[in-house]
């Protein structure tokens, strides 16, 4: 009896008996490893070769005001990050995504960002950054909700602070200070 059901279950996990997924079981969470990152990124809107791009904009002129980012603007960016506040200073990656101006009365935006690293030992890697992001306020936080990767199932936060923006153009350099944690490989 007992060899029997042994049999028929060990049938059962040689042919997968539902198909498409495995069985289920306990997940036992991996060792974390935890790494502060420090780098500035670089919003240019303006110019011949802007890293911000406006996609898409609300078709309604009353929610345009003196803001080169009105409330309901999408824009696609290709942000090259550096380590120090200067692009001289050596671009180790960049933060490809996309971010809307979703505040009504505060300048305020959702960004989704996957920062790749191009440089040392995260060449390749990436966290990705998900979150609101109230750019009025000098200093805010975003969330980190994952990573590819070296930063496989990455969580945690980023401490933003705005280095250098021009309220005409809506050009920013901003420092980042960034505390993840994920598993190790
Ligand atoms: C970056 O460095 C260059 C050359 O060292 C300098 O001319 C420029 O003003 C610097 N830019 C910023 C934003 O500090
Ligand atoms: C980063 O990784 C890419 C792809 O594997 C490789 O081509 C490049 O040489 C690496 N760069 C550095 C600086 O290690
Ligand atoms: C980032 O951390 C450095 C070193 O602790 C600190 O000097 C800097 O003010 C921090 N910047 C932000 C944006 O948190």
């Amino acid at each position: 009896m007992e060899r029997r059901l042994i049999l028929i279950l060990a049938l059962c996990r040689a042919i997968p008996c539902q198909g498409y997924y495995s069985q289920s079981k306990p997940y036992v969470p991996p060792r974390e490893k935890v790494t502060k990152l420090h780098f500035f990124f670089h919003d240019t809107i303006s110019g011949k070769n802007p890293t911000a791009i406006l996609v898409a904009r609300p078709n309604f002129a009353a929610v345009f005001k003196n803001t080169p980012i009105p409330f309901g603007s999408v824009f696609a960016t290709d942000d090259p990050i550096t380590l120090g506040p200067n692009l001289t200073s050596g671009v180790i990656g960049n933060a490809q995504g996309i971010w809307a101006s979703t505040g009504q009365d505060v300048l305020t935006l959702v960004v989704y960002w996957d920062v790749g690293f191009t440089q040392g030992k995260f060449n390749g890697s990436s966290i990705t950054m998900f979150s609101r992001n109230p750019i009025a306020q000098m200093e805010r936080e975003v969330a980190v909700v994952g990573g590819r990767g070296k930063f496989r199932m990455a969580k945690g936060f980023a401490q933003l602070k705005t280095y250098f923006a021009d309220f005409t153009t809506g050009d920013a350099i901003v420092e980042c200070n960034v505390t993840v944690i994920y598993h190790r490989v």
